[in-house]
């Protein structure tokens, strides 16, 4: 370790504050900045899409992180489970976006459910990203941590007035849902004292060939208008100056894994794009929404697509419209740049099936559990001993609490580390207090290889002691 001292654990910095400060306590503790000391870096190229010098990745059996074994880096924190993400990863995923997109009008907008953190939204828009929220909180946080919000897309089918009021005033795009939802947008729009931008959310129909609970492009999604309905729309819109019409915005789903599936859905766009002009309507943007997946499998196959692979795909086709083009990516913007890393607290065999469990649960990652996902699972370093088979799971009272099924792995020694890969986007974002789980810390590895505590774990006082008057 490069230092002893730091805050909170040996060897990483702090850009939180150290505790929230309870009533009558105020004051940060004065950031302490060191680098866990850098492993020796090999030939290893990381196994995610975009094949990058950053990142995660296995390099002789030690998990790495830009470079460091991630084993390393536990032993310097103190509290277990974390997330741990890799800035430069989260970079070089938006960079990927904007070469991509280079030559072509448009705006990368981040979606920030994937992953709200406070510190990575303000360095994204320092970026000059835009972004997708989907509630007025996440509203609050992007124009607290500083995008533009004419450059934000404000989605939803259920957003509430007072929310889209707030759009209007900040004037962000606003996605028109429904015929009700076409009415809360014009009293918004009214209450604020200025016209609402409106983007009509078509439904293209184009199966994207995932897990039903994340496909939404589909006719019998809850998402967007009735196609058949279009005229309503542009009729109620044209009748009503506190409604501007901006475009067109579409989203199929998300874990696409076939990029041939977005022309699909560009040409539908693109026919309606047409049908929207002929009524004399103006469409300015063409919001093709998000939904590229990643490599969960870290098979090192390049089976999956990047953005350039994905842009290439519609870019003739778009070129020829004459709009301003949004793409909402969310996972492959920053699934890859974060693991979670839980700590064994023992090893058990009941008849044929042999158990790690973790002190990490279905709490802070939810998604095996509820959609059935596989996200790769390593120990941090070798175990050494022979290979079995293992359910990963945590302490929660619940069956469906697993982070992973069948994994060949070694047997690890009680107090060693694991981490589950690609859980940048989903998983803290998704995370609950189940069984009275608080939410982990969050660290990243800066651009100089040091480690900062970028989130501050919940605690049994501050998360639900004082949510009570006791
Ligand atoms: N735009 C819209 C309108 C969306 O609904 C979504 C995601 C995105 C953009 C970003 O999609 P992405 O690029 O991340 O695929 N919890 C699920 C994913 C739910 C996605 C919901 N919508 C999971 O863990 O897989």
């Amino acid at each position: 370790m490069a230092c002893a001292s730091g805050v909170g654990a040996g060897g990483v910095a702090a850009r939180v504050p150290a505790r929230r400060p309870r009533a009558g306590r105020v004051g940060r503790r004065t950031a302490v900045r060191c680098a866990v000391a850098p492993a020796e870096t090999g030939s290893a190229t990381s196994l995610g899409w975009g094949k990058t010098e950053s990142g995660f990745w296995n390099q002789d059996g030690y998990v790495m992180v830009d470079g460091q074994r991630v084993a390393d880096v536990a032993r310097g924190i103190k509290e277990s489970p974390f997330y741990l993400y890799s800035k430069k990863q989260i970079l070089s995923n938006y960079q990927q976006y904007e070469d991509a997109l280079k030559g072509i009008k448009s705006i990368p907008c981040y979606a920030v459910k994937a992953n709200n953190n406070f510190h990575i939204l303000k360095m994204l828009a320092a970026r000059g990203a835009g972004a997708v929220l989907v509630s007025g909180n996440e509203l609050k946080a992007a124009v607290r941590a500083g995008f533009d919000p004419t450059r934000t897309v404000f989605n939803g089918n259920g957003k509430m007035v007072h929310e889209l009021q707030l759009a209007v005033e900040y004037g962000m795009l606003i996605n028109c849902d429904s015929e009700f939802d076409l009415a809360h947008i014009a009293s918004a729009a009214r209450a604020a004292g200025k016209p609402a931008r409106v983007l009509i959310r078509i439904n293209p129909d184009v199966d994207p060939q995932v897990h039903p609970y994340v496909s939404t492009g589909t006719a019998n999604s809850k998402f967007g208008i009735r196609n058949s309905h279009l005229s309503w729309f542009l009729d109620a819109i044209t009748e009503d100056p506190m409604l501007q019409m901006e475009g067109v915005h579409c989203h199929l789903g998300s874990t696409i894994q076939k990029v041939d599936i977005f022309r699909d859905a560009t040409v539908l766009m693109a026919e309606f794009i047409r049908e929207i002009r002929a009524a004399g309507l103006p469409v300015n943007y063409f919001n093709i929404g998000g939904g590229l997946g990643i490599n969960y499998m870290r098979d090192g196959l390049d089976k999956y697509p990047t953005p350039d692979e994905m842009l290439a795909c519609v870019r003739a086709e778009i070129e020829g419209l004459g709009v301003t083009v949004i793409l909402e990516p969310g996972r492959s913007m920053i699934a890859n740049a974060g693991m979670f890393v839980s700590k064994v607290t023992g090893v058990k065999t009941n008849g044929n099936k042999n158990f790690i469990v973790v002190d990490g649960s279905m709490s802070e990652l939810i998604r095996p559990s509820l959609y059935d996902t596989y996200q790769h699972i390593e120990l941090t370093e070798p175990a050494g001993g022979p290979v079995s088979k293992y359910d990963v799971v945590g302490p929660v009272c619940e069956s469906a609490d697993f982070l992973g099924k069948d994994r060949e792995l070694q047997a690890p020694a009680e107090g060693s580390t694991l981490v589950v890969y690609d859980a940048g986007a989903y998983c803290m974002s998704m995370a609950s207090n189940y069984n009275m789980k608080f939410k982990p810390a969050e660290y990243w590895v800066d651009e100089n290889g040091a480690i900062e505590k970028i989130r501050m774990e919940e605690n049994l006082e501050d998360s639900y002691f004082s949510m009570f008057e006791c």
